[in-house]
């Protein structure tokens, strides 16, 4: 299994992700051979580095997977990211709209491969960047897109600490305190049972198409041989965060509030968008100020303490991102947290673009600067996890009894905070994060990347699809 499954590499600072296309099928193989050695493992906390790889379908495709395999993959891998469908469900519309993506949308070459490298910090994963782009170059990759990360701290852009709650999965690794109820391995692991005992959907190959025996058997009992197994679902989204149009907006709805220009206002108002203080405690538990003791809390339901949203807004985004006990048919039951744990990611963002403080992005303005976050998400079924939790969850106005309040981080609208006595309602908050590139993609376990290395050779299935459109650039 590729380690990132298990573990975000917090402490390997600067990270960067390479987007590539297959333009040689059999050198992009034999690049892919080599580099199944160095995929760093789940087993091993890596010191220094950290290599990771992840392909789409399509570049499944070109390595020469047949048809047959591709099929077992579900639709929503198989079609991509950019279909209407989707955009529409995920909201990737107006200026989000994948037709002005960087990557990955209908203008740029078709995305095949991302190699996601990982080091301590800039200057120490910089020679190791430059030596891998020159393998991908000899190995038939032509670069798409290089996309370096910045190290902001522990918060994101707006200011927020970020990646604290991830779900903890049985048999994998030990709790720690950022992690609540465990959930089954195959909800985040391909080729395990999930949390309805069930398998989720993934590629196949027939036994005589693997006489090797590079890939472990199926563990749901057929005699084909598991290309999933060990692996998972990759969501990958750049998401450009306008920090200083989320200050302005924060600072002209507190002084609507007659506390006229003060900082204690204006954080406290954003955090209600969040649903956390700036140092991570949540406001079900520390309503009226921030804690640094609560800093990695996660340990916390809602119901009881706060059915209502007086303390963090029904509407608040990590509230609808992960409701825990507050949702129906029983909120406050175990029934109600089983129901939300089927809808469970596992995060690995990373933030890119120069840190902006409130303070700076209130005093000069705006720049030209680029920021935000590369999204990475990992989950074994896109349509129940990741395209459930944006559509239904994060981007729903109707979301929990809510009217008319999509999530005020990721997709502006109307906003309402439950008070004791009258509820505040912000009619008009902005979009401040805007889509600009994105795909899915399989990260496969390790001796799955060994299987698509040898593709081409005895009962490969034939020559690697081609493909309409221009691969790299
Ligand atoms: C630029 C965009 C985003 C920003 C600034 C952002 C910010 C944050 C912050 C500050 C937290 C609290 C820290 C934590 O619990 O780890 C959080 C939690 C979370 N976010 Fe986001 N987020 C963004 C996009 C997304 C998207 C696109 C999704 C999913 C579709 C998402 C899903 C979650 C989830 C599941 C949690 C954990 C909630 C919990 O378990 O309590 N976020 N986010």
């Amino acid at each position: 299994m590729q380690g990132l499954l298990l573990r975000g590499y917090g402490g390997l600072r600067a990270a960067c992700f390479m987007l590539y296309g297959v333009e040689h099928p059999a050198a992009a193989r034999e690049f892919l051979a080599a580099l199944a050695d160095r995929v760093t493992p789940a087993s091993r906390k890596p010191a220094q580095q950290a290599l990771h790889i992840a392909v789409t379908v399509p570049g499944l495709r070109r390595l020469g997977l047949p048809d047959a395999v591709v099929a077992g993959f579900p639709l929503e891998m198989r079609e991509g990211m950019v279909t209407a469908h989707r955009s529409r469900i995920l909201g990737d519309v107006d200026a989000s709209a994948p037709e002005g993506w960087k990557f990955g949308g209908p203008a740029g070459p078709e995305v095949h491969m991302m190699l996601l490298v990982y080091g301590g910090n800039s200057s120490l994963l910089a020679p190791i960047v430059r030596e891998l782009a020159g393998e991908a170059k000899e190995g038939g990759l032509g670069e798409i897109v290089r996309l370096e990360t910045t190290d902001i701290g522990r918060a994101e852009h707006f200011g927020f600490r970020d990646g604290i709650s991830q779900p903890r999965l049985e048999g994998i690794g030990s709790a720690t305190h950022g992690q609540d109820e465990t959930l089954r391995a195959g909800e985040l692991v391909l080729g395990y049972r999930d949390e309805y005992g069930l398998y989720a959907l993934r590629p196949m190959v027939a036994s005589h198409e693997d006489p090797a025996g590079t890939l472990p058997a199926d563990a749901g009992g057929s005699p084909q041989h598991d290309l999933g197994r060990n692996g998972s679902y990759l969501v990958f989204r750049q998401l450009e965060q306008d920090v200083h149009g989320f200050w302005r907006y924060v600072d002209a709805a507190a002084r609507h509030d007659g506390r006229g220009a003060n900082p204690e206002a204006r954080i406290e108002l954003a955090s209600k968008l969040v649903g956390r203080w700036p140092g991570g405690a949540p406001l079900v538990l520390s309503p009226d100020s921030d804690d640094p003791a609560l800093a990695d809390a996660n340990d916390f339901r809602y119901h009881a303490a706060d059915a209502y949203g007086q303390r963090c807004p029904v509407a608040a985004h990590v509230r609808r991102a992960n409701p825990r006990d507050s949702l129906d048919p029983r909120p406050g039951t175990a029934r109600s947290i089983e129901v939300a744990n089927h809808h469970r990611l596992l995060r690995r963002g990373r933030s890119y673009g120069p840190r902006l403080p409130m303070d700076d992005a209130l005093a000069h303005g705006g720049d030209d600067t680029p920021r935000g976050l590369y999204f990475i998400c990992l989950n074994t079924n896109l349509s129940r996890q990741f395209e459930f939790v944006q559509q239904t969850w994060v981007r729903s106005p109707k979301f929990a009894g809510l009217y008319d309040e999509p999530d005020p981080i990721l997709a502006g609208g109307s906003f309402s905070i439950p008070t004791e006595t009258v509820r505040r309602r912000l009619p008009d908050v902005p979009r401040f994060v805007t889509v600009r590139g994105g795909a899915y993609f399989f990260l496969p376990g390790i001796r799955a990347v060994r299987y698509l290395a040898g593709l081409g050779g005895v009962g490969s299935g034939g020559e690697p699809g081609n493909s309409s459109r221009p691969v790299g650039s």
